[in-house]
């Protein structure tokens, strides 16, 4: 699938049959996850798996926003190895690493037919205390992902966008 075909066509998914993800597929998302770009090359990015009962129900504790999903990544980064911008004091690339990093499990696992549902609906630190990470991590988003349930479907909310003239000026 040529990448404007799936990004057109990928939606947050809110709704997962109980089919696991094969493992081969899950390596493929994460190989995704490895090549994102990050500041400096630093990489300074975790990517937590979660697909045990224990940690599923963690995850439902934390969120609302799991729907029913059997595997849930969680995108971290580790904030003693994100870069600091030089130019701008308080400016750390943790977050933006991080999100582009699930950007690409996002696009992968849909190309594997897989769909999922990026999810910051969480309390960050909490997390971070559930699961015994290190002080360093900082857990950005939760990511259900899964096989689609019978009963999947885009919200409303999707290919809602603005114009590309209000988003988009010359300056
Ligand atoms: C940064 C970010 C945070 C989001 N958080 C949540 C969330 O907590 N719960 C949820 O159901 N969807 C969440 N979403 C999904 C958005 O609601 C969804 O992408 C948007 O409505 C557009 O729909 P679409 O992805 O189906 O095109 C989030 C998306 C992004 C990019």
């Amino acid at each position: 699938m040529n990448f404007m075909k799936l990004a057109e066509n990928r939606y947050s998914m809110r709704s997962f049959s109980d089919k696991p993800i094969e493992q081969e597929k899950l390596d493929l998302i994460m190989r995704a996850a490895q090549i994102a770009p990050t500041a400096c090359n630093y990489q300074a990015i975790k990517i937590y798996v979660i697909r045990s009962e224990e940690g599923i129900k963690k995850a439902n504790e934390l969120s609302r926003c799991i729907f029913g999903a059997n595997t849930v990544i969680m995108v971290a980064y580790d904030k003693n190895g994100e870069w600091h911008n030089p130019l701008e004091e308080g400016i750390t690339s943790g977050q933006q690493d991080a999100s582009i990093a699930a950007a690409h499990i996002m696009f992968e696992a849909w190309e594997l037919g897989i769909g999922s549902c990026w999810v910051n609906l969480f309390p960050n630190s909490k997390a971070a205390e559930v699961y015994g990470l290190p002080e360093n991590i900082v857990p950005v988003l939760l990511m259900p992902i899964g096989y689609p349930s019978e009963s999947a479907h885009p919200a409303k909310l999707h290919k809602q966008y603005r114009p590309i003239s209000e988003l988009v000026e010359e300056l």
